[in-house]
């Protein structure tokens, strides 16, 4: 069983625990709704399950996250089934970063309650990255939230990637004017540095070394032209990295408390003015 709040078997009727069948009705959901057909049922199921996961105070004991994950075909079993097709050099590689696999879903991933306010940061018509984006939660987020916003994801793991591409291209098919990419990139390792963004977001993705080189990368970034950059339980990875200690000139952290973000997270100004503040 996948969570005992819900099973959704390929072959029959979707089973929902009362309590949880109780809050998706009070968002409009059905059992009937959770096996969508066509990719316009889906973006309404989906975006109902996001409003529930966002305003219900009981969302994360009900697995609603794990439930929009599965709805949505992001969810962790498929990537499992994914990596048995891996190359053995790439399995390596991932044993090399922090890639969190195997580990409870609340270690690895931001509820989409969070991810929300992270999104709600970007301004109007802006872009968006998350660095290191797992199979793309963020990503669906803003596909169904903030149509207006141009999204980047970069994913050491595949078949997360690969995951998260194919969810946007049934979430976000029909929005051919804004730039959806879910990418296959071990950051830090590559030589090419994230695409430009108005707010970049990380969730304690990145080996000590890959970090390291993500920041200088960052840093290039920010003389062109200034984002934000939020940061989930990365304090004290960010204080070990050299590159963050030398970032006075281009960083300065911002207070969270009106950005509308939770406790754990970090919230930086990026651009050459940041200096001003230091
Ligand atoms: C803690 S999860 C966060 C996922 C998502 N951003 C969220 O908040 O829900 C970190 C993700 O970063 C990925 N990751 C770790 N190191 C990476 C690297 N060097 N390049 C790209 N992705 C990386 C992991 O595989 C994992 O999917």
């Amino acid at each position: 069983m996948y969570s005992p709040y819900f099973e959704l078997p390929a072959d029959g009727p979707a089973w929902l625990h009362p309590q949880l069948a109780a809050c998706l009705r009070r968002a409009g959901v059905t059992a009937a709704d959770l096996s969508p057909a066509g990719d316009a049922a889906l973006r309404r199921t989906a975006a109902a399950i996001l409003n529930a996961a966002c305003e219900e105070p009981t969302s994360s004991e009900l697995d609603i996250d794990l439930l929009l994950d599965v709805v949505a075909g992001i969810d962790e079993a498929r990537v499992l089934r994914g990596l048995g097709a891996a190359p053995l050099a790439a399995l390596r590689r991932y044993d090399l970063e922090h890639t969190h696999l195997l580990r409870p879903p609340a270690e690895s991933f931001t509820p989409y309650a969070e991810l929300a306010a992270v999104v709600s940061l970007v301004p109007r018509g802006g872009s968006f990255a998350d660095l290191g984006c797992g199979s793309g939660r963020a990503l669906l987020v803003a596909a169904l939230r903030r149509p207006d916003v141009s999204c980047d994801g970069y994913e050491v793991v595949g078949a997360r990637a690969a995951l998260g591409r194919e969810m946007l291209a049934r979430l976000a098919g029909g929005r051919r004017r804004r730039r959806y990419r879910c990418v296959s990139r071990t950051l830090g390792r590559s030589r090419l540095p994230p695409a430009a963004a108005d707010v970049f977001f990380m969730f304690n993705p990145l080996a000590p070394s890959s970090l390291e080189a993500l920041l200088r990368q960052l840093g290039g970034l920010a003389q062109r032209r200034p984002f934000l950059l939020v940061c989930k339980a990365m304090d004290a990875e960010l204080r070990s990295a050299p590159a963050f200690r030398a970032s006075r000139p281009w960083l300065r952290r911002l207070p969270t408390r009106g950005a509308g973000l939770p406790r754990g997270f970090s919230l930086f100004r990026a651009g050459t003015r940041a200096r001003a503040g230091c």
